[in-house]
């Protein structure tokens, strides 16, 4: 496994400061469905979510501030290997959403079972706290299967997403009859 190196990870652009208390994150929410859902059914829980494209970002924004700026969420506008490394402290999160990453078919290293940054990310969850990721890619999916265990991580829920979706991605895939896997590990 190669060794995550913070020193190396750039800081964070984003002022976003972490929650005191515990909270639930996001990587990648696109377009920001996911955050508002969320916070529609879980108003209690925090939820940062991090987007990295402006465009994206903007369009979480305008859904974010459409839906009366709800202050469960906390909307980061940011490279979110970055957030984490210099803003996140050990055993600070309950729950992390990867949903739909990015396939990166032809760069090994930028898919999570691969990332360095996973072991990190680990360690900043409490103690059986949930990774959560979602793809339409079976290969994606089985990657994930077979590399998170070393991370120590264990699969604790494998279901199918149904209709509508969660996400934009997911309605688009849904919508298309593609099948859908959503993994759920948890901290052993
Ligand atoms: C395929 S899209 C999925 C978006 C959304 N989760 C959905 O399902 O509709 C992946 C998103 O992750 C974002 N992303 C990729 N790497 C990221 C990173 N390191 N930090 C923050 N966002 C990232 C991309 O900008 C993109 O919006």
């Amino acid at each position: 496994m190669r060794e995550f190196k913070t020193d190396t990870i750039p800081l964070p652009r984003s002022d976003v400061k972490a929650p005191q208390e515990l909270f639930d994150l996001e990587i990648g929410c696109g377009a920001g469905l996911h955050p508002i859902l969320y916070s529609k059914s879980n108003p209690t829980r925090t939820l940062v979510a991090i987007e990295r494209t402006r465009e994206k970002y903007d369009k979480f924004l305008g859904r974010f501030n459409r839906h009366g700026s709800p202050t469960s969420i906390i909307p980061v506008h940011d490279d979110a290997i970055h957030w984490v490394t210099h803003r996140v402290a050990p055993e600070s999160i309950n729950h992390v959403f990867i949903l739909y990453p990015n396939p990166e078919p032809s760069n090994k290293n930028q898919r999570f079972a691969h990332m360095p940054f996973m072991a990190f990310l680990v360690t900043r969850l409490i103690n059986s706290g949930k990774i959560e990721l979602a793809t339409n890619i079976e290969s994606y999916a089985n990657e994930c299967l077979e590399h998170f265990p070393k991370y120590g991580l264990r699969l604790v829920d494998q279901a199918s997403p149904t209709k509508p979706g969660r996400t934009h991605f997911e309605r688009k895939y849904l919508d298309r009859d593609e099948k859908c896997f959503n993994l759920t590990f948890q901290k052993i």
